[in-house]
């Protein structure tokens, strides 16, 4: 990996993409050594090894690479796994991997067997040597009960985690349930990655939507082209479906990545959903991009309502919004029951636009 990701690096500079960060750059030099020990040859772990005394050799050692929104955590990740010359590397949302291992954990204890995470953690390693996680964070006691023996049998089978969060591992999971449960796993981690505090000068995604327009009107085929250009300025590349476990049911958002979502006002607004699905939103998002809001009245009653209750947890959860609409905000909804409520939400909607997307 001798300086490749550096090159890589250079050029996004070059091309004027990004700014030259010197707290950017000390990152991807841990990120060089990590790629050129796993492109080294892999260790070999056969049984005899073990017999004859010899030790079997531990996985490279990963990193926790913690700050603030927009430091540029997820893209150095991003940058480090696409330079990375092996096949057995996989990159995933933290939450979306938590999502399929209870997913696989079900599956292998209709076998009966007594220790479901063992045979996880195989197909899970299985020709994998390097597991990238974006937004390493424990929300709730059914992950927190679990991480601990899950990476355990990861390490021992010579995974390395690369992973980024907003938290230092002492404060994941604070304050949950049983923490105390929880608290091996916080070494584990400490012991099997080194942990990086990226604390650049400044979120680079606010930078970037400050600068450019938040609302767009009509919702054309103009306002189509300006939202998938955003898409492509925030998110940084395709997305794929983000599934929330809501209360025991699922909400799907169609396209997710790097904290950016995108959704159609009918895919968010349309179907059933209450209060706790738009706070996981919120919770689970940084950027939402918005397509096609409509014009609000007596007709679209429902849709509406849950509008205005999408955008009360986006706003409380600091989330910013990109959208196209019918027209500007304090033009939507003209007549029928709740057009006073919306005058709130055309405020807030206001002010997202008026400053570029930030919240005051
Ligand atoms: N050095 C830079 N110059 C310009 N833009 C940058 C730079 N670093 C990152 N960005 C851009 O800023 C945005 C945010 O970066 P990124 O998603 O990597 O942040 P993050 O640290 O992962 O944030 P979060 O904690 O919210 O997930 C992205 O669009 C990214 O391409
Ligand atoms: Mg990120």
């Amino acid at each position: 990996m001798k300086g490749r990701l550096c090159d890589a690096y250079a050029v996004r500079i070059s091309d004027g993409g990004l700014r030259h960060d010197p707290e950017q750059l000390a990152v991807l030099d841990r990120l060089e050594a990590i790629g050129a020990a796993l492109e080294a040859p892999a260790p070999r772990r056969g049984l005899l090894s073990g017999l004859i005394g010899r030790p079997v050799p531990g996985p490279v050692r990963g990193l926790y690479l913690w700050g603030d929104v927009g430091r540029g955590k997820s893209m150095l990740m991003d940058l480090f796994h696409d330079a990375l010359e092996i096949d057995a590397k996989r990159r995933v949302h933290f939450h979306a991997f938590m999502q399929e291992v209870h997913a696989r954990l079900h599956e292998v204890r209709k076998t009966g067997v007594d220790d479901a995470i063992a045979p996880v953690a195989d197909e899970i390693a299985s020709g994998l040597r390097l597991l990238c996680f974006d937004e390493m964070q424990i929300g709730d006691i059914a992950d927190a009960m679990i991480v601990g023996r899950l990476f355990e049998q990861l390490f021992a089978r010579a995974v390395t985690v690369v992973t980024t969060s907003n938290r230092p591992p002492g404060d994941l999971y604070k304050n949950g349930l049983n923490r105390a449960l929880f608290l091996p796993f916080i070494a584990l981690l400490e012991r099997n990655l080194e942990v990086h505090h990226l604390h650049g000068p400044k979120d680079y995604r606010q930078d970037r939507l400050a600068g450019s327009e938040t609302w767009f009107t009509p919702a054309d085929a103009r306002a189509r082209t300006a939202l998938d250009a955003a898409w492509q300025t925030l998110a940084g590349g395709p997305g794929k479906a983000l599934r929330l476990a809501v209360q025991g049911r699922e909400l799907v958002l169609p396209a997710f990545r790097n904290g950016v979502g995108r959704a159609s006002f009918w895919e968010l607004c349309g179907r059933a959903l209450g209060p706790a699905d738009y706070l996981a939103l919120a919770a689970a998002l940084r950027v939402l991009i918005l397509d096609g809001i409509p014009c609000l009245s007596r007709s679209n009653f429902n849709e509406a309502k849950r509008f205005v209750t999408l955008v009360d947890a986006l706003y409380e959860a600091r989330v910013r919004l990109v959208a196209s609409a019918a027209d500007v905000p304090e033009q939507l909804y003209l007549e029928g029951e709740g057009v006073f409520e919306f005058a709130r939400t055309a405020s807030r909607l206001r002010i997202w636009w008026s400053r570029g997307g930030s919240n005051p």
